[in-house]
């Protein structure tokens, strides 16, 4: 666990609850304590795991969080539309490490996604050599031909423009239309172009689990924090 010594300003700035020029009025408007005793010095160091603001403790020093994500959203910091941030309240916005999403969904994708950070981890989780497992449902607008399982399975199916063939992916189908599909990787686009390969198209995209963690007791837009 970190618990960082810091000036209060820098640190207040860095979790995003007033800039470093705001800190000054930022500690007269607000009650900020440390171990129950109130500060009004910009420039006092604080340990982040003393400090309260308003009776209430600070958020954490490093946030990772899972999403529900609605459709209509974009995995982006600077594309325009409705940006997956603009879900996150505003002070989680304005960190320093800044919270990027750990790989992307596309803007019609809904389901499991996660926040962080934590660049390290953010690298670790969607490096090419990552093999996290994510599991998507997917609908069709065509019926299955028959032989996407065995493709899709046999580590042998190139995709239009790439060098490599995909590692194998694990298919279930639970209607003609409907299929659950694991995969290990996280090529551009990568479901929509293996079915497309196969002369199909997907309709709608559902992240179920991204590794260990499902959005089984998430609302659409809701998310919860994992540390
Ligand atoms: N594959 C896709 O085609 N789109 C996504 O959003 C995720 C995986």
């Amino acid at each position: 666990m970190q618990n960082s010594y810091k000036r209060v300003d820098a640190h207040l700035s860095s979790l995003g609850y007033c800039s470093r020029s705001e800190a000054k009025k930022f500690l007269k408007m607000f009650q900020v304590c440390v171990n129950g005793v109130r500060i009004f010095d910009v420039d006092k160091k604080v340990y982040h795991d003393d400090v309260t603001i308003d009776d209430k403790v600070l958020d954490p020093e490093s946030i990772t969080l899972l999403m529900h994500k609605p459709s209509g959203v974009i995995c982006s910091h600077d594309d325009i539309g409705v940006l997956i941030y603009s879900l996150l309240p505003e002070r989680y916005t304005k960190r320093n490490p800044k919270i990027a999403t750990i790989g992307r969904l596309d803007g019609d994708t809904t389901g499991a996604i996660l926040l962080t950070d934590d660049g390290a981890l953010n690298h670790r989780l969607t490096s090419p050599k990552s093999d996290v497992s994510k599991l998507y449902e997917v609908t069709l607008t065509e019926p299955l031909r028959g032989d996407e399982e065995e493709i899709f399975a046999s580590g042998t199916l190139l995709l239009k423009g790439e060098k490599k063939p995909l590692l194998p992916a694990n298919m279930k189908i639970i209607t003609e239309t409907l299929v659950h599909l694991e995969i290990n990787e996280g090529k551009y686009h990568q479901v929509k172009r293996m079915f497309a390969a196969l002369g199909n198209k997907v309709i709608a995209l559902h992240r179920i689990r991204f590794g260990e963690y499902s959005i089984e007791n998430l609302a659409v837009g809701e998310y919860k924090l994992l540390s």
